[in-house]
């Protein structure tokens, strides 16, 4: 069973972190695909807590081999960053595989980031402000800068160059800033280079070989579907494909070596930043399932918005992503309610839609229409399997299977890594 992509099913903050965790010591490569340091796992290990941004989860499972991959955009002081922090903690990091052909997130990336943000005003799209938007903006405009040049320098300060040519003189003359000197921009990529050096290499090769030995390869999703380019709540969205599509160009391992694919939702809705969430509960409720679910971003500490289950938003992961399994995390947050509703459709200006409407308008106009389930008050926090479940939240599990069109595989009932229940195994169930 080696091919198996982990993507987030709603607006990213699932918990793929600990999915990845569990299947741990299985797989023999974790490879992140898209995005970079707009992500945040938090992953609890022997009582310690790892706050990993860029670094692929598998980094914290000895025997498996962390690889990035061509899809992710790339900070070089955030990686060697994070490397220190985790060794520094005794983890050894130097397995590590880094695409040559992944993309760098330059100073003037991140500068383009905040100004355009700042600029947006009212219409922003409340992004991370790492400067992954611009990143991508170059990669697709063909003027980014990949792993690979900055063993090149003639290369790279050309490159540079280019890169900066536009986007001083909209600093400059649009954003009243100062220019970027390109020197400056140069000499800090090469100052990563020695260290990058040992790590490089054609990770697709390094991948397919892999599978062909029968190797399991765990392809592991950044933010998620809803936050997809293509497929999410565009504009409100990240700049790469998130969806399991995002795992083959983002890795260069083809369609046809992908085995289950896995989508992560928790048994409420959050999302940061802007955009519409048909679900949200401004309310008493939503304030609850923040507390309880300690609901406040990995990366930039923002409180995240909560709502209740939106199974539309499950359904349309289920298909475009083609899933195997969900994982569902967090079960144990909905323990103590009464009455727990789940959006089971919408109404758009009178209209019931059961599938996602896909332009903004509608979506955005989307008011859930819900069915209530009845609550449970007893502490699941102890179940392990299914049945150790009180029949209210075996229910409630059912339902939420019933309306999103794929089966829950492994159930999250608490926050340690043992605390979940498993009813199919993810590699061979
Ligand atoms: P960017 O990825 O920094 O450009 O931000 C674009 C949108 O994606 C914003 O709404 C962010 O809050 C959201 N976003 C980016 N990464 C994550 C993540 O890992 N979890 C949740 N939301 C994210």
């Amino acid at each position: 069973m080696p091919g198996v992509i982990l993507v987030g099913a709603q607006w990213g903050d699932e918990g793929k972190g600990k999915a990845t965790d569990l299947l741990g010591a299985r797989v023999d490569y974790v490879v992140k695909y898209n995005g970079g340091n707009n992500a945040g796992h938090t992953v609890v290990i022997g009582g310690e807590t790892y706050a990993l941004h860029l670094l692929p989860s598998g980094i914290l499972s000895p025997g498996c081999i962390p690889v990035i991959g061509n899809g992710v955009v790339i900070d070089l002081g955030v990686l060697f960053g994070e490397i220190d922090a985790i060794e520094k903690r005794g983890v050894d990091t130097s397995r590590m595989l880094v695409s040559s052909a992944a993309h760098i997130i330059t100073q003037y990336s991140r500068t383009m980031d905040n100004v355009t943000e700042r600029f947006l005003g009212s219409r922003k799209i409340g992004t991370t402000g790492r400067g992954i938007g611009p990143a991508y903006a170059d990669k697709i405009s063909r003027v980014g800068i990949r792993v690979g040049d900055l063993f090149d320098e003639e290369l790279l300060r050309e490159k540079v160059e280019g890169a900066l040519e536009q986007k001083n003189h909209l600093l400059v003359k649009v954003y009243n800033r100062r220019a970027i000197s390109v020197d400056e921009v140069v000499d800090n990529l090469l100052s990563h280079a020695p260290r990058l050096a040992p790590m490089v290499a054609d990770t697709s090769l390094v991948l397919n070989q892999a599978l062909d030995r029968g190797e399991t390869v765990l392809f592991e999703g950044g933010q998620a579907t809803m936050l997809d380019v293509d497929h999410g709540t565009y504009p409100f969205v990240t700049s790469s494909n998130a969806t399991a599509g995002g795992a083959c160009t983002g890795t260069g391992v083809g369609p046809t070596r992908i085995n289950r694919v896995v989508g992560v939702l928790k048994a409420y809705t959050t999302r940061v930043g802007e955009g519409p969430m048909p679900t949200e509960l401004l309310d008493a409720s939503g304030e609850r399932l923040r507390a309880v679910g300690h609901e406040y971003g990995t990366t930039t500490g923002r409180p995240r918005r909560c709502g209740w289950y939106d199974a539309v938003v499950a359904r349309y992961a289920n298909r475009v992503n083609g899933l195997t399994d969900f994982v569902l995390t967090k079960l144990d947050v909905l323990t103590g309610l009464e009455k727990i509703p789940v959006c089971v459709a919408y109404d758009v200006v009178g209209v019931r839609h059961e599938e996602l409407p896909l332009d903004q308008s509608a979506f955005g106009a989307a008011v859930p229409i819900y069915e209530a389930f009845e609550g449970w008050t007893e502490d699941i926090t102890g179940a392990r399997t299914f049945e150790d479940l009180p029949a209210a939240a075996q229910r409630y599990v059912l339902a939420l299977e019933a309306v999103s069109g794929c089966r829950m595989s492994v159930i999250g009932v608490g926050p340690g890594r043992d605390e979940i229940v498993v009813r199919h195994d993810l590699l061979v169930g």
